[in-house]
């Protein structure tokens, strides 16, 4: 625990007077931002569990914490003011930039976008308790459950953070009720529960959930608002298309419940609908499914071009329903490291089937790859029970690092199509110099993400058309300037991403929010399709007042890329 870093307040910032107006969120300087002793009264109302944020590289140093803790999931996911992707912990545009990284020096270590205070809530009466504070002082708010982001939406600039990690419970039941109707075997989590703990808790009870692969994750946080996929969607769908029901803290300070029968518009925008718009969740309840074994896969390819990547990519991409007939979920990592030596590593995990099944089932694909001159190696299975399996990484995730991304969900039209396309958009971006491309594969003809197509809920329809969801990722180092910062977030908008684009074709082919370009251009098509509207009317009726908005969400479009003031 970082019991350190959670400083009690002792007096308000240094303020000068002046005022921005109406439109604006109030901030620090401003006449009606919170006094003293109004922060104070706030403390006392969450007991004591206000906190000052501290900028999480600054927080490292003070503990002496080492450089893979500061990247560890862990370590983010327990400290208020750390982010996964800490460039958004970054200011870059303010003069000079507010910047804080690991290896900073003396007193250069600036807020940036950290929040100033932060909520650390056990329960759903502090969040209350919080939120009622900044609808009443128009206060720019933050919610964060683990701080994966990738679009920097749980961290916001001079804000108050409604912090959910500490929200722990997990209970389970044979008999989940909503208006009389038994919807059958299900979990109830609280917000703060990553997946690594919902893995073993469900795996006592014999049972399995839909989540994804990072264990540090928040089920009931961002991924589930999103839409959440996982290997295991081919089999049962999305996290969202098992989302029975949400425990929220809306706008108005109120706890609500929403289910299909109870603000069943409320329950409809949360799955799908986006992160971080609709009120803080404090709990969610998942269907789930009795547990059963799987072979996990994994291999690595090394290539020695980018045409001979090209090549491989388009055998994968002829390769790709191979794997339908037994639902296996695909996650595959493409990394552009410098020639010779581009490598490719797949992850495939197969229920129900044996290591020598599932070594059977990639060897068609791996013939063609060798055949094309490509190295295999490392080729390696693990058979268990699923929620032992899909935490290949243990109970905590490498993840910090300087990272924006870019996605399509690619229409299975274009695999049966262009095979050649594919190949070719794979050189393309590799000669252009992006550093990796993620691909997951998550759904197919036969899969249960195209046959959830009729869950009425936000989650836009080019999830059940898509065959796979690709993401272009982009990093540099923490010494990159902010003008260069600057140069790789335009080229992943205006350069990397039409190739991707230029693939799916004229039509829009949608994008997962959760794992996107924060300044994708028409995100309310891109995201949304064609739920926006009933979204934004939705959000009318929760939050008036848009406490609630983060980059590139539901309503987004009315303010400054800060949230901070209206447009
Ligand atoms: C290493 C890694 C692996 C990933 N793997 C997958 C994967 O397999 N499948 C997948 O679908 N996605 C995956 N993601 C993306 C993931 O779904 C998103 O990052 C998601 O937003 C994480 O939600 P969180 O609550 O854990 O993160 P946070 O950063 O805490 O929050 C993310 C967003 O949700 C909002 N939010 C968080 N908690 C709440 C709450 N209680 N109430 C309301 N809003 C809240 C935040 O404001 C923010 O907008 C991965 C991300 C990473 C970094
Ligand atoms: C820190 O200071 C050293 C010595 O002045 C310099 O070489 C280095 O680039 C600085 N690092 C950062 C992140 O500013
Ligand atoms: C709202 O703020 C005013 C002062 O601006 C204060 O008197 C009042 O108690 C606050 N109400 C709540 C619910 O915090
Ligand atoms: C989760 O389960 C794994 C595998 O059984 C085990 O190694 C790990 O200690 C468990 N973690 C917790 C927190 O229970
Ligand atoms: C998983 O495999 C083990 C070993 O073969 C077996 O004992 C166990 O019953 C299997 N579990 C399930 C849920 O099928
Ligand atoms: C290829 O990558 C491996 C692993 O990162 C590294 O050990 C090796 O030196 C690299 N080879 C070349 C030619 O860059
Ligand atoms: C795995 O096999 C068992 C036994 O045949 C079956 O009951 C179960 O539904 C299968 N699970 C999956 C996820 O395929
Ligand atoms: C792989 O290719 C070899 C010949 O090179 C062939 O004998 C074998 O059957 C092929 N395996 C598969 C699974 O296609
Ligand atoms: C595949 O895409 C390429 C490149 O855009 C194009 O030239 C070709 O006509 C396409 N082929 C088919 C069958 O659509
Ligand atoms: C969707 O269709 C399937 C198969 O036809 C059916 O079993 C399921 O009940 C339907 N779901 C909804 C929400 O209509």
């Amino acid at each position: 625990m970082r019991v350190l870093f959670l400083v009690a307040i002792v007096g308000a910032r240094q303020s000068l007077s002046y005022s921005r107006g109406s439109l604006c969120r109030s901030q620090p300087g401003d006449s009606g931002f919170p006094t003293a002793a109004l922060w104070d009264k706030l403390n006392e109302q969450v007991e004591g569990r206000l906190v000052s944020v501290v900028p999480a590289a600054k927080a490292c140093k003070e503990v002496g914490c080492t450089l893979s803790q500061w990247e560890s999931g862990l370590y983010e996911a327990n400290v208020p003011g750390s982010m996964n992707s800490y460039n958004w912990e970054q200011d870059y545009t303010s003069v000079p930039p507010s910047l804080c990284f690991y290896n900073y020096n003396g007193t250069a270590c600036g807020q940036g976008r950290v929040p100033l205070y932060a909520v650390n809530a056990p329960s759903a009466a502090d969040i209350q308790a919080g939120v009622k504070f900044a609808s009443n002082h128009s206060l720019r708010v933050a919610i964060k459950s683990s701080g994966h982001d990738y679009l920097g939406r749980s961290t916001q600039k001079n804000s108050l953070l409604l912090w959910t990690q500490h929200l722990k419970d997990i209970s389970f039941t044979d008999s989940f009720i909503v208006n009389k109707v038994n919807l059958g075997s299900a979990v109830t989590v609280g917000s703060g529960v990553g997946l690594h703990a919902l893995y073993n808790a469900s795996k006592v009870q014999g049972k399995m959930i839909v989540g994804g692969s990072a264990v540090t994750v928040s089920a009931a946080g961002g991924y589930v608002q999103g839409a959440g996929h996982s290997a295991f969607s081919p089999l049962f769908g999305l996290a969202a298309d098992n989302a029975l029901q949400f425990e929220v803290v809306i706008a108005d300070g109120t706890l609500v419940t929403a289910n299909a029968q109870s603000h069943s518009d409320l329950f409809w925008a949360l799955r799908g609908g986006g992160a971080g718009s609709w009120g803080v969740v404090t709990a969610a309840t998942f269907r789930t499914y009795p547990t059963f074994n799987i072979t996990g896969h994994a291999a690595d390819v090394t290539m020695t071009s980018p045409n001979q990547a090209g090549a491989v990519l388009k055998a994968h991409a002829a390769h790709i329903f191979d794997w339908d007939d037994v639902h296996a979920g695909q996650y595959f990592y493409l990394y552009n490291l410098p020639a010779p030596n581009i490598t490719m590593t797949l992850w495939t995990l197969f229920a129900n089937t044996s290591a020598e099944a599932a070594i059977a089932k990639m060897a068609p694909f791996f013939n063609d790859t060798r055949a094309l001159g490509a190295t295999i190696s490392d080729e390696r299975t693990s058979t268990g029970l699923a929620n032992d399996i899909v935490q290949h990484s243990g109970s905590d995730d490498s993840t910090g690092a300087n990272a924006i991304l870019g996605s399509r969900l690619i229409p299975a039209s274009i695999y049966q199509s262009n095979q050649s396309l594919i190949g070719e958009t794979y050189t393309t971006l590799l000669e252009q110099g992006l550093y990796q491309v993620t691909r997951r594969l998550i759904s197919s003809a036969l899969g249960k993400v195209s046959q959830d197509g009729n869950i009425s809920s936000a989650v836009t329809p080019k999830w059940r058309t898509a065959k796979t969801h690709v993401i272009l990722t982009q990093t540099w180092p923490d010494t990159a300037t902010p003008a260069q910062v600057e140069q790789l977030k335009e080229e992943l908008t205006n350069k990397h991403m039409p190739v991707l684009i230029a693939m799916t074709g004229e039509t829009d082919s949608g994008s997962y929010s959760n794992e996107a370009d924060v300044r994708e251009p028409n995100f309310q098509e891109t995201f949304f399709g064609p739920n926006y509207e009933r979204l934004l009317a939705i959000k009318a009726i929760y939050d008036p007042n848009d406490l609630f908005i983060v980059g590139a969400g539901v309503g987004s479009e009315r303010w400054d890329v800060e949230g901070l003031c209206k447009l």
